[in-house]
């Protein structure tokens, strides 16, 4: 069983699919939809809901989520809020009853089919009840990175999203009625959901997600479920036995020590990036490209690495900072280096008793630079085609190279780095000549596949690209920066 608050109700949960979508659970279960399905899988946004929570200093935080990668499960304790919360529930509505979001999509004309418009709405609500005052376009974009709209075009989208802050302010939450409802259901019984054989335990800490790991053969975690929700909406698969990692605490912390950052295997993207950013600003482009807004407020780094992927965006920048997985099971806590984590397409060191409690990024050194850059078809909610971070120190005013480290994506079955190239960059020079000599050798390091992104020709010269980015920028001293044409 588990509760939850939705919309304006309190709900207690205890005879569905343990697997199930909050997307289904809207439209099946409780006739609200209003909420679309487009894609079932995190690209169009039509699905999109938020999710208010108590974070760690005990305030309520709302985030734009994919509700087509929301499993229920992981909502309890939480508030969703879907597009019928935003006007009066009566038959008949008025131009009146409109909240100022929805008012200015009408008055700007940003809606013609209509499909994609709930979606939209909700994530310029998530955006209007973060910010008080216009943030200009630049955030309106980031808000709007997950929604797609085929018909409309979005100059009127974006002209509403300006619009909404020209109406008097409207306020729908009564946050102390959420705040004490949530802390009530957080207080109350241990939850799960359990049906015909399958289930979705909720661990509340460490010890018990161990326990469950060791005595229960063949159970897949989830924490964000962006990608392994696609395995239900997509594939059909059935799991009969999901552990739910987002309640553990252990798993959600942010933590600093002299000399690492240690980053909780469980803590949604954009919740860490923020603070990580002030460490690592060189990753901002990257990882502000990751998905969209609704995946990064899902997606974790144990879900990234957990399911090792050849095209994930953070194992080549972990593999070039050096970084570390630790892995906790019921014997204790071990650590590999992000390096000789994975063994092969999809597969990794990690034993089935074991889980990704955190990952540990060594802090920066002097005279490090770093460098971080994905290519892919589209500027965000896209998958690379090749990603690569370069690591590098570089001595006196010859920039000869004492040290350099990299990490690839999209090049090989696994996220890989390039012993070959960087040995020949080592004790030279960082100039165009040494770079285009050592850019040669990168096929002894790895020898791409073609595949629906991109062809084993067109992987390999944007590989050896990037490396002339890094110099020119260093040389140039001007960050080349990838732009919305709008912007
Ligand atoms: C529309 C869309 C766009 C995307 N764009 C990008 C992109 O641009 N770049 C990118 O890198 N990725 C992208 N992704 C993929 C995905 O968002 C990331 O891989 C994300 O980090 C997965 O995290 P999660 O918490 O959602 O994983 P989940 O789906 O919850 O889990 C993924 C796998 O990891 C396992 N797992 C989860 N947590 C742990 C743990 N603590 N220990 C061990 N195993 C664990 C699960 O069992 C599962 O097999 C995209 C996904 C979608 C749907
Ligand atoms: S239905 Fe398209 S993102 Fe959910
Ligand atoms: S209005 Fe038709 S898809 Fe956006």
């Amino acid at each position: 069983m588990i509760s939850f608050m939705l919309n304006h109700s309190r709900l207690t949960v205890d005879d569905i699919e343990p697997s199930m979508s909050m997307l289904d659970y809207l439209r099946t279960r409780k006739q609200l939809n209003g909420t679309k399905e487009g894609c079932a899988s995190g690209d169009c946004g039509a699905c999109t809901v938020l999710l208010g929570e108590i974070n760690q200093d005990g305030e309520l935080v709302y985030k734009s989520l994919n509700s087509c990668l929301l499993m229920v499960a992981a909502c309890h304790g939480k508030h969703v809020v879907t597009i019928e919360a935003l006007t009066p529930a009566k038959l008949s509505i008025s131009e009146s009853d409109l909240h100022p979001v929805q008012k200015a999509m009408v008055d700007c004309h940003g809606s013609q089919c209509g499909f994609c418009t709930p979606g939209f709405v909700m994530s310029l609500y998530a955006m209007y009840i973060t910010f008080s005052e216009y943030p200009g376009q630049e955030k309106v974009i980031e808000y709007l990175s997950g929604n797609l709209c085929r018909c409309t075009g979005y100059r009127p989208i974006l002209e509403a999203a300006q619009t909404c802050y020209e109406y008097p302010r409207v306020s729908l939450i009564d946050t102390k009625t959420v705040l004490s409802t949530l802390s009530e259901i957080l207080l109350g019984p241990e939850p799960s959901l359990v049906m015909k054989g399958k289930s979705c335990l909720i661990p509340q800490n460490l010890n018990q997600l161990c326990e469950i790991k060791s005595e229960t053969s063949g159970v897949r975690l989830v924490a964000g479920a962006t990608d392994l929700a696609l395995e239900f909406s997509q594939n059909l698969s059935v799991t009969p036995a999901l552990v739910y990692v987002g309640a553990v605490d252990e798993m959600r912390k942010y933590e600093e020590t002299d000399d690492e950052i240690i980053i909780g295997a469980a803590l949604p993207y954009s919740q860490f990036l923020p603070i990580f950013y002030n460490s690592f600003p060189e990753t901002q482009e990257v990882f502000h490209r990751l998905g969209s807004l609704q995946v990064r407020n899902a997606g974790t780094l144990g879900g990234s690495l957990g399911n090792a992927s050849p095209i994930g965006d953070p194992a080549p920048l972990l593999i070039a900072l050096g970084a570390k997985v630790n892995l906790a099971s019921s014997n204790g806590v071990r650590s590999v280096k992000v390096d000789d984590f994975f063994t092969g397409y999809r597969t990794t060191v990690m034993s089935a008793n074991e889980v990704i409690v955190s990952v540990s990024v060594p802090k920066k050194i002097e005279n490090q630079r770093l460098f971080f850059y994905k290519v892919s078809k589209r500027i965000e909610d896209d998958i690379s085609a090749v990603c690569v971070a370069v690591k590098l120190t570089l001595d006196g005013e010859e920039q000869i190279v004492t040290s350099i480290k990299t990490g690839w994506g999209g090049v090989a079955a696994v996220p890989v780095s390039a012993p070959h190239f960087e040995s020949h960059l080592i004790n030279k020079t960082f100039n165009q000549q040494n770079i285009h000599q050592a850019v040669y050798h990168l096929n002894k390091d790895f020898s791409p596949m073609s595949d629906v992104r991109a062809s084993s020709e067109y992987r390999m010269e944007v590989a050896r690209n990037l490396i002339d980015r890094c110099w020119y920028e260093l040389s140039s001293n001007e960050v080349v920066r990838v732009k919305h044409a709008a912007l």
